[in-house]
């Protein structure tokens, strides 16, 4: 008797650990039953996948959702649509909320809201404060939490851990690799004054400068040292931690956003203003050549895309009134894909950005590699298809991506999780699936 599937992708290139191969895939029960030739198979439903690429499902690590409190920017289901539109499988959403995500009732009222209304697999920070410092080891276990996240300098929302003593405490409780934004807030209390009303956004860089990065980062490290704790470096923007982190990644690891490896100063402030406002800031050239050069020598272990909502009236106030952050979900696979088409990395890079060193980093049980008993989640993926990206095409509440009208070569035709396909020719399909991830460390 011949075996049966709940679905099989026919006839793609599966990109398989070491790279692609010709091959069917069998989902039974939302996992991966079967790699290989399934022509006599039998399957409730079927994806010809022919001359296509079929990618592990890519995660997105950073995305800030607004729900609870802003949900005229965001919310978990317009959030996850878009996620989906762009081939993303699984998110990690940010705990900088209203309320932050700061204590477990927090936590679950998020897993509530995402249940029945998320089109991707979803798992939530937990926002680090000196308030729940000491608590943090029992609330970074708890279900459906990817970990904790420290901001070591203030961004949108209320979250900070600025000096030392406060960040100690964060990093000696708990055992997870704990998530950091750094700059340094010291820093930029001292420096506030560059910036005052009716400054020119360009000035952004200048306020939350190079040295406001480093300095950071060098206080991290040592402190992760110190306490022995593993820590992952978001949103890296500055050649000099690219340097300073090569030689710490005994116990850090990196992460950098498509919009710091794409776009470049001064060009990006004076083509698109507020709209490329982001925290830590786009920098000149120079950072973005040592960025690619970090992520080509595997200094960067996975990347997110930072996706931070504001409305385009929010974002016309004047600067430094303009909120800070720009939409990426739905543009990660694109814009990346664009890159490995022009040469800047190799698709068994960008697979790693986005699945399998996202699986490492972060300890995921069951996803980020195309392997037999793993969840069936992928990103499918036409490397030729030239399409140009557009607003009309997100989905976010905003409405808007710092893209716009870019050209681009690589495009997501299907994104399907566990099994299910959420999103087919630029149209999510049926219901919100969307689980909590599922990680090693937790219980
Ligand atoms: O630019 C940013 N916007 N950086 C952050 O760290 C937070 C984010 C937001 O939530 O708006």
């Amino acid at each position: 008797m011949s075996e049966t599937f709940d679905l099989i992708i026919h006839g793609g290139a599966v990109f398989v650990p070491g790279g692609p191969v010709e091959a069917d895939v069998g989902v039974r029960g939302g996992r991966i039953a079967g790699i290989g030739d399934l022509k006599s198979a039998k399957a409730e439903a079927r994806f010809d996948a022919s001359h296509l690429t079929v990618l592990p499902g890519c995660i997105d690590e950073q995305v800030h959702f607004r729900e609870p409190g802003n949900t005229h920017k965001e919310d978990l289901e317009s959030g996850t649509r878009g996620a989906a539109l762009g081939g993303i499988t699984s998110v990690f959403e940010m705990p900088n909320t209203d309320p932050s995500t700061t204590t477990a009732q927090a936590l679950a009222d998020k897993v509530t809201r995402a249940t029945g209304r998320s089109w991707t697999d979803f798992a939530f920070y937990v926002g680090a404060s000196p308030e729940n410092a000491d608590n943090l080891g029992v609330l970074e276990k708890l279900p459906a939490c990817c970990g904790v996240k420290m901001f070591m300098g203030s961004s949108t929302g209320t979250l900070l851990v600025a000096d030392d003593e406060n960040v100690a405490r964060v990093l000696r409780s708990g055992t997870r690799r704990v998530t950091v934004h750094s700059e340094d807030n010291m820093r930029l209390d001292e420096r506030a004054h560059m910036v005052k009303d009716g400054a020119d956004v360009a000035m952004h860089a200048e306020w939350r400068d190079v040295e406001t990065a480093v300095r950071s980062t060098k206080r991290l490290l040592r402190l992760a040292r110190e306490a022995g704790r593993r820590v992952h470096v978001l949103h890296i923007s500055t050649a000099e931690e690219i340097d300073i982190l090569r030689q710490h990644k005994d116990i850090a690891t990196v992460e950098v956003l498509p919009q710091h490896l794409t776009l470049a100063a001064p060009e990006c402030y004076e083509r698109l203003g507020s709209l490329a406002q982001m925290n830590p800031p786009i920098r000149d050239a120079r950072h973005r050549a040592a960025l690619w050069d970090g992520v080509n020598a595997g200094i960067v272990d996975c990347m997110g895309s930072d996706h931070a909502p504001h409305t385009l009236e929010e974002k016309a106030r004047p600067y430094p009134r303009s909120p800070s952050g720009l939409t990426g979900t739905q543009t990660l696979v694109p814009v990346m894909l664009n890159h490995v088409h022009e040469g800047r990395l190799t698709l068994q890079r960008f697979v790693e950005l986005t699945s399998s060193g996202t699986e490492r980093v972060f300890g995921l049980k069951g996803k980020g590699q195309i392997i037999e008993g793993y969840d069936g989640d992928f990103t499918i993926v036409d490397l030729r298809a030239e399409r140009t990206i557009t607003n009309d095409w997100i989905a976010s509440k905003s409405g808007w991506t710092a893209f716009d009208g870019m050209k681009v070569t690589g495009w997501p035709k299907a994104t399907i999780v566990r099994g299910n396909i959420v999103m087919r020719d630029d149209e999510v399909l049926d219901t919100p699936i969307g689980a909590p991830v599922r990680f090693i460390e937790s219980e």
